[in-house]
């Protein structure tokens, strides 16, 4: 009997790479989160002794010359200081180029609602249907929001502003890094400050370490904070579930729904 020819390393690799699909891998991500910015800090390597090496290629050589976390956050802060108006805040957003996840997203996905409204909600960070739509909170976490909100007479086109800690989206949907909150952090106060908001509800674990850094979404659930702004407005803000952990856990409903009440209420006040 003779045996079947060994798969030549093509056929092996798409054989691999059909077999990741079957499993639901569809997406290329590093096993590890990258600190893009540490590239700037890190000093380069000891040349290898030998032939030439090849130049680097334009995306490393983009990554050396990415600023440094506290550079691109501070042009953040400057940026968003200029901004008058929600429109100009979205433009400058959109034109920000100091956020290495920008460079793996479709769209930058900055907020979806009524500019100005007194509910402001700010979750995590986009996922493939947001970075697909361009929008926040439009895959199923986003449609068990909307039913969140309108329990409590609320929703996108009338009275609430939506919005999230980072305006693209990181591969895999891992949590965004410190560095990258900490970067797009300026535009969101500078978000809060414009909409000048009763209430601020934020949607998850991410958002609550973001904005407050306070970690724990399940004992800080449902807890009143403030949050202070870089430019000194000082709102208050409720930590409430995330909609896609509700999802997950459906029993913790309940606390959620205590949780949307309070914020009714607050919001119903004078
Ligand atoms: N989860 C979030 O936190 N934000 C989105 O926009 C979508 C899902």
């Amino acid at each position: 009997m003779t045996s079947a020819a060994p798969p030549t390393e093509e056929e092996a690799a798409l054989a691999l790479l059909r077999w990741y699909a079957d499993m639901g891998v569809d997406e290329a991500t590093a096993p590890a989160s990258s600190d893009f910015y540490a590239f700037k800090k890190t000093a380069p390597p000891a040349p290898v002794p030998g032939p030439p090496r090849a130049a680097a290629t334009p995306a490393f050589a983009a990554e050396q010359d990415r600023p440094s976390t506290d550079e691109a956050a501070a042009e953040a802060g400057r940026i968003a200081a200029g901004c008058a108006t929600f429109e100009d805040l979205e433009a400058a957003v959109a034109a920000f180029e100091g956020c290495p996840l920008k460079t793996g997203a479709k769209n930058t996905v900055f907020a979806d609602g009524v500019p100005g409204a007194d509910l402001l909600v700010i979750g995590e960070a986009p996922g493939r249907d947001e970075d697909r739509i361009g929008k926040p909170f439009v895959g199923r976490a986003g449609q068990l929001l909307d039913r969140m909100l309108a329990a409590i007479g609320r929703s996108r086109t009338e009275n609430t502003l939506i919005s999230n800690v980072i305006y693209w989206r990181p591969p895999g949907n891992r949590t965004p890094t410190q560095a990258e909150t900490a970067v797009c952090r300026p535009f969101v106060d500078r978000l809060i400050e414009l909409t000048a908001p009763k209430a601020v509800m934020i949607a998850g674990g991410a958002p609550l370490q973001a904005l407050l850094g306070v970690t724990g979404i399940m004992r800080a659930r449902g807890v009143w904070r403030e949050i202070e702004t870089a430019g000194g407005a000082r709102v208050p803000a409720l930590p409430i579930f995330h909609p896609a952990f509700l999802l997950r856990q459906p029993a913790n409903k309940r606390l959620a729904w205590a949780d949307l009440q309070a914020l009714q209420g607050r919001l119903d006040q004078d």
